[in-house]
């Protein structure tokens, strides 16, 4: 059966709206008591309190879910991950213990370098094994919609593999996939020193193809001291976007080097990161409407300090969380940290935290027009909480919340 009826939720929090919702706005979700919704053929159709819904509907057509004592939410949106790879760094994770820094590690040749050689060696359908694990871990959390970089290739092949595999996950996998070409992820051995001239292999070789086959929409850059320059990142953004593609970057996280004020400048959907992000950057980027992508979960795995949320509500950015997993620097999937980490040690409301792990989430990812929010019109992508409100996800610390995930109309997890 194509049609579904979820009824008597304790809570529906519709968080609706069809773009980001900057500053205040956050905080308004929509809560509707006693709430109801129908799915048709995977898209929303009709949403309200359960006696406004059910009223002249002929529910024996329908899958019903009784959802009385639930709270039921949006799908969320993980807008910032690396989920593809081969290989793992649990080593550096014991060497941070000790004292080393992600940076120093990095330096050494380990870090992001470690896991070119790990993914290079997977084979296709290794990668598609391991990439489905990971989705799976996600959907049970609650995630519907996930994007997913490149970045573990640092040459042409591995690249296209690792978008390639992204692409073949999103036709078998109940999920949606956002790919985004990161292949200025860090400076391959083969460049040291000449970031300048990789950037341009990048531009000249890569990219192309990437856009030549439709394998990614968005296009990215780890813009950091001692990594990308702002001037190395701008020539690559702006390259890109005049090749098509939408914008996003690794911005201000353990340098301040400006990285808010470029992605304002070249018009980014998203700046992720943040943490070092200055004033200016952050006005700038309220301006300009750049999603600022907050990653905590790295943050609490580097030890560094947490980025600024408050300050950027309080001045006016469309904030949005995601989890950045990936098998370094963040290698969890967990939406119930993430919601501990905003709301405990970021000064973020559970209500802000929930916006930005849906429409929020959605507009990183330039979605914000089809998820991320219970609205007629809107993909029929819902989490059903086992507990009456939505207060209780960060309540129970990070614990997993979710009872139910219906992707496209489709009960997922059950
Ligand atoms: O978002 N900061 C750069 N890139 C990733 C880390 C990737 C890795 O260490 O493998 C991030 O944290
Ligand atoms: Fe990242």
């Amino acid at each position: 059966m194509n049609n579904m009826i979820i009824k008597n939720a304790s809570q529906l929090v519709t968080c609706s709206g069809f773009e980001a919702k900057a500053g205040k706005d956050m905080g308004k979700i929509h809560v509707i008591e006693d709430g109801a919704v129908i799915i048709k053929d995977g898209v929303i159709k009709k949403v309200g309190t359960t006696k406004e819904v059910l009223e002249g509907i002929d529910a024996s057509k329908y899958q019903v879910i009784d959802a009385t004592g639930k709270t039921v939410l949006p799908g969320f949106v993980d807008s910032h991950t690396h989920f593809v790879f081969g290989g793992y760094r649990e080593e550096e994770f014991d060497m941070r213990l000790k004292g080393y820094s992600y940076m120093e590690i990095m330096n050494r040749g380990g870090g992001i370098a470690n896991s070119t050689t790990g993914t290079a060696k997977a084979a296709k359908e290794e990668l598609i094994s391991l990439g489905k694990k990971r989705l799976d871990a996600m959907l049970k959390f609650g995630v519907t919609t996930v994007e997913g970089k490149s970045g573990y290739g640092l040459d042409f092949d591995t690249e296209i593999k690792q978008l390639e595999v992204m692409k073949a996950l999103d036709k078998i996998h109940p999920m949606d996939i956002t790919k985004t070409f990161l292949g200025a992820h860090a400076v391959p051995s083969a460049y040291k020193g000449r970031g300048d001239a990789f950037i341009d292999f990048i531009i000249d070789q890569v990219l192309p193809y990437v856009v030549e086959n439709n394998l990614a929409e968005f296009c990215d850059i780890f813009c950091e001291k001692n990594v990308f320059s702002i001037e190395e990142s701008r020539k690559l953004l702006n390259k890109a976007k005049e090749m098509g593609m939408k914008l996003k970057l690794h911005a201000d996280e353990i340098v301040r080097i400006g990285g808010a004020q470029l992605a304002a400048e070249v018009g980014a959907v998203s700046a992720d990161h943040l943490l070092q992000a200055s004033d200016e950057g952050i006005h700038a980027m309220a301006e300009k409407k750049v999603v600022a992508t907050l990653l905590p979960c790295t943050a609490f795995s580097l030890k560094e300090e947490y980025a600024r949320a408050r300050f950027m509500i309080d001045n006016h950015c469309a904030v949005a969380l995601a989890t950045d997993f990936n098998p370094g620097s963040c290698h969890t999937e967990s939406i119930p940290l993430l919601f501990a980490l905003s709301t405990l040690y970021m000064k973020m409301t559970i209500e802000e935290a929930i916006t930005a792990l849906t429409i929020n989430g959605a507009a990183a990812i330039d979605r914000a027009h089809e998820i991320g929010s219970i609205d007629e019109g809107k993909k029929g992508d819902l989490v059903i909480l086992e507990f009456p409100s939505y207060k209780f996800i960060p309540y129970h610390i990070a614990v997993n919340t979710v009872e139910k995930v219906i992707k496209d109309g489709k009960l997922v997890v059950d």
